[in-house]
Formats: C-alpha cells, structure tokens, sequence
C-alpha cells in the first residue's frame, strides 16, 4: 500500500520502519523536506520525502502522528482527501488538543474530506510499536470508526506491523474511550511506575 505518514517522529517512525520493511511504500509528509524529525528513516527501504500535500496525493493511506494539538491545522493542510483512508494516532494528554473537540478523530473528520477516519495505534507506546514481542507473544491494538474499509485497514496494517491482533472497539462513538484507554496506559507506565515496557492483551477461554 501508498501510506502517507504525517507526525515523523516517535510513533510516526516506528510504524513507518515496520511498514517499509514489510514493503509498503511509505511517503513521509513534511513541514520542511530539508528538516524533519526522523530524517534518519530515509534509510529505511521504500522511503521518500515530500511535502504533505504531495504525500497524501501519493497515498492511499495516512496515518496521521502529530500533537494533538495541532490536529485541525494538520487536517486543514493535507490537501484533498476524498476517497482517501485516514488512521489517526493522536490523544489529547492533559487536556491539551484540538480546541472545541473531546477528541483528535472527530476533529479531523469535520476538517477533511473523507468520512473514512478512523483511531487506531494510539493506545500503546511508540516503544512497543518498534518492537510488540514479549518473551515470544506479540501484544494487540485496538480501533474504532464507523469506517468499515478503514478498520479493515488499519487491523491489516497492525499485522504487518507485527501486532497478534487489531480488536474492532466500535464506531465513531468510540474515539473518546480510545483515548481514555490510552490515558490508562500512559497513566500505569508514567505515574505508577510501570514503566513504558508494559502493554495489553486480550485472553479468551
Ligand atoms: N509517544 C508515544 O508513545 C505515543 C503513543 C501513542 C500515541 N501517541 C500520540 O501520537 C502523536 C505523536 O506522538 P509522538 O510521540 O510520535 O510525537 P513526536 O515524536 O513529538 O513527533 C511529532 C511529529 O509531528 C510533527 N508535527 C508537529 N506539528 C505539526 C504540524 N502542525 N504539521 C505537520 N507536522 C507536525 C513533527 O514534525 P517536525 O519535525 O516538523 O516538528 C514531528 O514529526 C501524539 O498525538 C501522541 O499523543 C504517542
């Protein structure tokens, strides 16, 4: 697939190194081609610059890895979206975030496009996206949105990014408590000293 990948740094990275090595083309969209957080993934294979509106005109997918703070300016500046899949990343942490929204997806939605956006790869660490092994089982994700082709999506790419599963949270009225679930991982990891070497998975019997 054509990914675009907005928000080079942390998360925007790890992903893009799984998914280029996976051999997904992957165009990375930037403020600044000459200066960009995570110059050094150019090195990866399958790996382009561009500028944003040039990345998304590229792609078929974006995932979108910026603050969520800045998630109505990104969405206004990808250019035009129509028919293109959208998976946002973002959370608003300590209530910083798109002003006049409770969440980052919707607030994207109302400033794209597309309707096919959804939330996924927010609920864990960049650190277990760099690597989702523990001890030999891989850990899962999670993703929400009324769009069925975007969760399809978004559950194959958690697999090429080598994640067991993609659990399917619901629709877009699930945005907000994808993001509380991702408060309760940064919550265990930073403020009760877990550590950010921790991670969910779900067990059935
Ligand atoms: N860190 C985690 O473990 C983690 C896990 C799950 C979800 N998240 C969420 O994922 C998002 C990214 O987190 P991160 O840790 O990857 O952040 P990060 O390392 O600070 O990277 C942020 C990226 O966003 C870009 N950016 C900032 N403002 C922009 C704008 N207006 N337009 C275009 N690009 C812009 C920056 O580009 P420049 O180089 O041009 O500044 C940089 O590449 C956040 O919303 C966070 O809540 C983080």
């Amino acid at each position: 697939m054509k990914i675009a990948i907005i928000g080079t740094g942390n998360v925007g990275g790890a992903l893009a190194t799984k998914w280029a090595k996976k051999g997904h083309e992957i165009y990375l969209g930037v403020r600044d081609v000459n200066n960009f957080k995570g110059k050094e993934l150019l090195a990866n294979p399958n790996t382009q610059v561009l500028t944003i509106e040039n990345a998304v005109a590229t792609s078929e997918i974006i995932l979108i890895s910026t603050p969520a703070t800045s998630a109505i300016d990104v969405a206004k500046s990808l250019g035009n979206t129509s028919g293109k899949i959208i998976i946002d990343t973002m959370n608003i942490v300590m209530g910083r975030g798109p002003e006049g929204y409770k969440n980052t997806t919707v607030a994207i939605l109302d400033n794209t496009e597309t309707n096919d956006v959804v939330k996924c790869f927010n609920t864990t660490g960049f650190n277990n996206m760099q690597n989702p092994d523990y001890n030999g089982t891989a850990i899962d994700v999670f993703v929400a949105g009324d769009s069925v082709k975007g969760k399809e999506i978004a559950i194959q790419l958690a697999k090429d990014a080598g994640f067991a599963e993609c659990y399917n949270i619901g629709g877009n009225d699930k945005f907000e408590l994808m993001e509380q679930f991702a408060w309760f991982w940064i919550n265990l990891a930073m403020f009760q000293g877990q550590g950010r070497d921790i991670a969910f998975k779900l067990l059935k019997r």
